[in-house]
Formats: C-alpha cells, structure tokens, sequence
C-alpha cells in the first residue's frame, strides 16, 4: 500500500548509526493537524463557572474510565479555559448536535466575548452539579468534578469524575474531521454491521 503525503518518522530522526543526526526534527504543528485531522471526533464545548462562566469548543475529549466514571478534556495552557477550570475545580462538557456548527465555531473564536457575556446569544441551562451553563439541545452532557491535571506539553490534560450526565433526543451529531464541520444523519449513515 502507497502512504500519501508521507511525514518525518521518529526513526528517521537518527542515521543508520543509531545516532541522530544534525538538523533533523520531529513533526512539526502541521503535520500533526494534518494527520489527526484524519481522526473522526465528535465536538463539544467545555464549560465552567457559575457566575462568569467561560466555555470553549474541544473535541480532544474521551472517556477514560467506567468505574470509576472518568473522562479528559485536554485544554490549550494559554485558553481562558485553562484556569478557569482549575479555579471552579468542576466543569461540564456539551456534545453537540448537528444543528449546533455556529456555537462550535462561536467558542471557538478568540475575539468571542469573555464571561458572561459569550453566553447570549446561545440558549443554556445551568448544570444541576456545576452550575455552569450547558448547552441546551447538545447531544449529550456530562459534569465532573475536576480530580487531577496533568502535563501535557502545551496543552493540559484535565480528568474529571461525573457526577452528572444526560442525553437529549436528538440523534443527529456535529463531527470534525479534516479541518472541516460535518453532519452524522442516521439516514445517511452507512452501518457496517451485518
Ligand atoms: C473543532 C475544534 C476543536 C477544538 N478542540 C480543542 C481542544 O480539544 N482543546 C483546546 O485547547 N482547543 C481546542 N480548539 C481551539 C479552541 O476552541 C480555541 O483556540 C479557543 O479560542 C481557545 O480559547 P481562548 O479564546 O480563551 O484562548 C478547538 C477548535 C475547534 C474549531
């Protein structure tokens, strides 16, 4: 099989001698996005803060753990985010639907306003754990308490216990997938099971 827009390897980093060689690098932001971008994920917004409430668009989000129920959210060290959630020591993730690509591209813009503010023109409800707002229609929504942060080069990786969790109707989701917003439709989903 051809590999197409083939990148720097790790092994390449060093000559036939094992040893490294002068100048060579590892790979750079672009191929990282470009090929992580290769990875279906689903979108969220992550919330914290009751009373000026920050959120922000991530899809580098998973679930961890069922016992006990763990999920990460890995947040940008430099995002508003970041320590607003170590503050608050709780926030709540929004997996969005389909109908929701102007609120992902909203928490995602850096020019959003902050707090409170960023929050208008989108409908929400408090979370029954956090109080933090939630997005109302997401697919599905979890609330953690925040239980440890760790290092994650540029980025931090925060783990969270839920202490609540639910779904709506809804079935439709938003997906990023190479660079781009797109729609999973049950009628346009191609199942592989037999
Ligand atoms: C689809 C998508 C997914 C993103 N996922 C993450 C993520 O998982 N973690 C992160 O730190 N930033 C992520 N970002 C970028 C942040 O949403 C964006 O940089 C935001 O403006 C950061 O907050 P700030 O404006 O307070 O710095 C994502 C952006 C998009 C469009």
């Amino acid at each position: 099989m051809r590999l197409r827009n083939k990148v720097q390897r790790p092994d390449e980093t060093t000559g036939p001698d094992g040893r490294a060689q002068p100048g060579a690098a590892g790979p750079g932001a672009g191929d990282m996005r470009r090929i992580f971008g290769r990875f279906a994920t689903g979108i969220t917004v992550v919330t914290a803060g009751r009373d000026e409430p920050c959120g922000m668009t991530a899809n580098a989000f998973t679930s961890v753990s069922l016992e006990p129920p763990l999920i990460l959210v890995c947040i940008q060290r430099n995002a508003s985010m970041h320590d607003t959630i170590g503050e608050c020591g709780s926030f709540a993730v929004s997996v969005l639907a389909a109908h929701q690509e102007r609120e992902a591209r909203m928490f995602a813009d850096h020019k959003r306003p902050k707090g409170k503010g960023s929050f208008d023109e989108v409908d929400t409800v408090a979370g029954p754990y956090t109080g933090a707002p939630v997005l109302s229609g997401a697919l599905a929504w979890v609330e953690c308490r925040l239980t440890t942060v760790y290092d994650g080069g540029d980025h931090s990786i925060f783990l969270g216990e839920v202490q609540a969790l639910g779904h709506s109707e809804t079935a439709d989701a938003l997906l990023f997938y190479d660079g781009g917003f797109h729609r999973l439709e049950p009628g346009v989903l191609v199942s592989t099971s037999t």
